[in-house]
């Protein structure tokens, strides 16, 4: 049975509010100053997070934020899919850096694990003719997700049991190497390597593993506080992003319960990260895309490449229907709005309030990807502040145009402003006062 809330510890959830690189990571470092425990609950290296703390950057794909507090507890949850070797590979360069993993760092037992077979289906899927192009980050995500559903996956739990593991692996190859040369014409992979160099993985993770379910229910009976980190973000989400171009999980807070077996019912608080304009990798609809030399100067002021694949981002302006659906699918109470600094040069800002199809206006976000091409977006100006705000740390010393901006999208969205980042670093943050108090944050 579940703790009450008045018993339990808190709980908040992170979530991408638009393409996902909104600047999660950076927001997950500043709560875990307060919240004892970050667990993932989906997608896989897939994801990027940068964080900077004292001018040093951290690239993270696998391992959450919290991993960089040291008194902080760093979970890996069962709907997130694992790569062994990124894994490992991240573990040692986090430990290189100075950094705590060991009595930290936790991995569910029944989280997927992504195998070398993975990733030859999907760039064999990616490539073949007649297929939907996605733009994926060709890390296997998709064909390991597939293979859960198909019941066929292997968890980590199974990776640790090194019979089980030598049959799955000789019977996956088996049929994947059959499908992959029959439709791709790709050459086979060797079981028998594939199996040693995991048997050996799974000893170096085996000290990692946990029924992480049961972790993070006895952490919050006991009262520690728990944030949830998605990755991705809203328009990605398998079930609620613009499909076919999604990844293939729920990157939305549904996924948080589901990807983690903390119940809906402890969740306290969903938490959206909205950069201040709007970004996307990868093949899909964007409406309010910009194709022009502004969509290029954005790129460049916001630094704009992917931090797993270094592709450079899509950008356009704010798209203010798309933040509304996703406060709806997500139940955000709180925005984060990341890289205002960014416009700080504009003396004018065009913000999409609107979506019109077939001159009739609509709230509606089509349910195929195509119908976003007939999606005509209404914009309104913003007065720009056109002055510097970078690393500036409380509302009152920002412009009062930033100011008009944010309020702006609060009346829109109807979800309140609680912190705004003015650059990359650990301290460029705004704490709006409510927010402080409402998630019990220690202030900076
Ligand atoms: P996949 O997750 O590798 O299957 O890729 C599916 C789509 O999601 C592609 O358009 C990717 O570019 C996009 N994607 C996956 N992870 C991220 C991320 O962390 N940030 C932004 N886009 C992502």
């Amino acid at each position: 049975m579940s703790a009450s809330r008045t018993s339990r510890g808190r709980t908040a959830i992170i979530v991408g509010a638009q393409w996902g690189d909104e600047g999660k990571g950076k927001i997950v470092d500043v709560l875990t100053r307060t919240f004892s425990v970050v667990a993932r609950y989906a997608g896989g290296h897939n994801a990027g997070h940068t964080v900077i703390v004292n001018g040093k950057k951290f690239i993270m794909q696998l391992v959450p934020g919290g991993i960089l507090r040291p008194e902080c507890t760093s979970v890996i949850g069962n709907g997130v899919v694992l790569d062994p070797l990124a894994f490992l590979k991240e573990v040692a360069s986090l430990r290189a850096a100075g950094v705590k993993v060991d009595g930290n760092l936790f991995v569910s037992n029944r989280a997927q694990v992504i195998l070398p077979y993975h990733r030859m289906m999907e760039l064999g899927a990616e490539n073949a003719p007649g297929r939907v192009k996605i733009g994926t980050t060709s890390r296997g995500i998709g064909p390991t997700y597939e293979d859960k559903m198909g019941r066929r996956g292997l968890r980590v739990a199974d990776l640790l049991d090194s019979k089980l593991l030598r049959t799955h692996i000789e019977n996956a190859c088996r049929e994947k190497n059959m499908i992959a040369h029959a439709l791709f014409n790709a050459d086979p992979l060797d079981a028998d390597k594939m199996f040693r160099e995991y048997a050996d993985a799974a000893e170096q993770i085996r000290p990692f593993v946990r029924d992480t379910a049961l972790l993070l229910n006895r952490a919050l009976a006991e009262g520690k506080s728990i944030v949830f980190e998605g990755a991705q973000g809203t328009m990605l989400d398998i079930d609620h992003g613009t499909y076919p171009f999604v990844t293939s999980s729920n990157s939305t807070s549904g996924g948080a319960a589901t990807g983690t077996g903390v119940p809906p019912t402890s969740i306290d608080t969903v938490i959206g990260i909205s950069k201040a304009y709007c970004t996307r990798v990868g093949s899909g609809p964007f409406p309010t895309e910009l194709l022009d030399a502004q969509g290029e100067d954005l790129r460049k002021r916001g630094n704009e490449f992917g931090a797993v694949t270094g592709r450079p981002r899509r950008t356009g302006w704010l798209d203010l229907p798309e933040l509304r659906y996703a406060g709806m699918i997500n139940g955000i109470s709180w925005l984060v709005v990341t890289k205002l600094d960014v416009l700080d040069h504009l003396t004018e800002i065009p913000v999409c309030v609107g979506y019109k199809v077939d001159g009739k206006e609509t709230d509606e976000a089509p349910a195929q990807a195509y119908g976003y091409e007939k999606i005509e977006c209404v914009y309104c100006k913003m007065p720009g502040w056109a002055s510097p705000t970078q690393a500036i740390r409380t509302l009152e010393a920002l412009p009062k145009a930033a100011r008009e901006y944010l309020a702006f999208i609060e009346k829109e969205t109807g979800a309140r402003v609680g912190m705004i980042s003015t650059g990359p670093d650990r301290e460029q943050t705004i704490l709006v006062p409510e927010f402080v108090s409402e998630l019990g944050l220690k202030n900076c």
